[in-house]
């Protein structure tokens, strides 16, 4: 799913949380954040900010560690070389073949507010 990132207007509705601010993410670096249980890895490319599950689907290391490629918006592992799409979380290049989770997010003043998914109850 592709990663919106919206500028202005009020704040989102109650399903979107607060993720950072967005002076917290430095421009071309991925930075490693959690929500809860969640960890999560945002990358500030332009004006748009992306996120992805933290945790490589290769073998759990944190891609917030690896190099990011903003010219081809992906994201590498820096333990075997894996490359993620951040739109996607396509997995592009072996030894990864499962995709990253991704979440929508959106940009209103300072802050980054994060789509999570719905919480079943059980
Ligand atoms: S742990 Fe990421 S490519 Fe192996």
């Amino acid at each position: 799913m592709a990663i919106a990132n919206q500028q202005s207007g009020p704040k989102p509705a109650k399903e979107w949380e607060l993720l950072c601010g967005v002076n917290e993410l430095k421009s071309g670096e991925a930075t490693r954040l959690e929500i809860g249980d969640l960890k999560l890895s945002a990358s500030k490319i332009n004006e748009s900010v992306y996120v992805v599950s933290d945790m490589c689907t290769h073998a759990n290391y944190s891609l917030s560690d690896g190099p990011l490629h903003p010219e081809n918006l992906t994201i590498e592992c820096w333990k075997h070389g894996a490359q993620f799409c951040l739109s996607t979380g396509a997995a592009l290049t072996l030894p990864a073949t499962r995709a990253l989770d991704t979440f929508p997010t959106e940009v209103h003043g300072e802050n980054v507010y994060i789509h999570l998914p719905k919480k079943e109850k059980q």
